[in-house]
């Protein structure tokens, strides 16, 4: 049953301009089914999703921030989760599962961050304050011809240079922090998926040190990036994403992996920059299933 997503993963982009129209009866059940069917990489945790659809005249503004000024989706979720298993991580894990395979369906979407405004939002819907939130994930069909915002942005992307990511020299290295590196082999596409995450103003705060066959993932921790202190904890949510996107990489190219959890602590000795957090260590152990 296992669908190859990677080309998805490569290809998805946010999707800021929408067709101003309901999905078709078959991708809501699509839809509704990707949102039943999440997998969490941490125990005890409950994930939920609520969808809803933008009503006529509905003010975004008061649930998106100032952005619900320029995207207007047809459909909006909100995921949540109950839990305090690597909350964050687990939120940003489990709703770039969605985000992914919504994409390979033709179904575009955006996160739209909310970690600054979470008492409000847990208090419009109606969520117990122990519910952990981040970030909603609009969603509609992408519309055909790029207008306004889409436009503005996608020309600032070009701007500033292809899919406007780091190059994989800047976020992958080999034993140490002073050796810059290009992964090949098993690791390269594994890198790709990750390099291509999305994250909160783009601040791409994952760093991978490669040291053998383990790969450490570190989360770069830089409140400067977010401009608010409260929104530092983006960091968290976005290397849940970026594991997300490895961890659907992996299994697409039939290769298998073990994921640990570090929590701030290196089992070997490799100095590294203050701001990088040890996240998670991934060793591959196997290809070709
Ligand atoms: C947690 C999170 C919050 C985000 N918040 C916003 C937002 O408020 N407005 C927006 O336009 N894009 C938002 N984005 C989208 C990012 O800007 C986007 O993922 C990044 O620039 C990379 O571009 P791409 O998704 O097209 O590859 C957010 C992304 C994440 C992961």
């Amino acid at each position: 049953l296992a669908t190859n997503y990677f080309p998805y993963i490569l290809s998805r982009h946010s999707v800021r301009n929408y067709e101003q129209r309901v999905l078709d009866p078959a991708d809501l059940a699509r839809v509704e089914l990707i949102l039943r069917n999440t997998k969490s990489r941490f125990s005890g945790n409950k994930f939920s999703v609520i969808l809803k659809s933008k009503e006529k005249g509905e003010d975004l503004v008061s649930i998106l921030g100032a952005y619900g000024r320029f995207i207007t989706p047809p459909y909006y979720l909100l995921p949540y989760l109950i839990g305090e298993n690597h909350s964050l991580a687990d939120l940003g894990y489990q709703t770039e599962q969605i985000a992914i395979q919504l994409w390979s369906k033709g179904i575009g979407s955006c996160f739209i961050g909310c970690l600054s405004r979470r008492d409000v939002v847990r208090m419009k819907f109606q969520l117990p304050p122990s519910a952990h939130v981040a970030a909603f994930l609009v969603i509609g069909y992408p519309a055909g011809d790029s207008t306004g915002f889409e436009l503005f942005t996608r020309a600032a992307k070009t701007v500033m240079g292809i899919r406007n990511r780091l190059a994989v020299e800047e976020i992958c290295f080999m034993d140490s922090f002073e050796q810059p590196c290009k992964p090949d082999g098993k690791w390269e596409n594994v890198i790709e998926a990750a390099r291509m995450s999305p994250s909160a103003v783009n601040a791409q705060p994952w760093r991978f040190l490669l040291h053998n066959d383990v790969c450490y993932f570190f989360a770069v921790q830089d409140q400067r990036k977010y401009l608010l202190p409260e929104n530092k904890d983006y960091s968290l949510h976005d290397s849940g994403i970026c594991m997300a996107n490895m961890d659907m990489a992996l299994t697409s190219l039939g290769i298998k992996g073990n994921w640990t959890f570090l929590d701030g602590l290196m089992d070997v000795n490799i100095p590294h920059p203050e701001k990088y957090y040890p996240f998670a260590r991934l060793i591959l152990n196997q290809t070709g299933e």
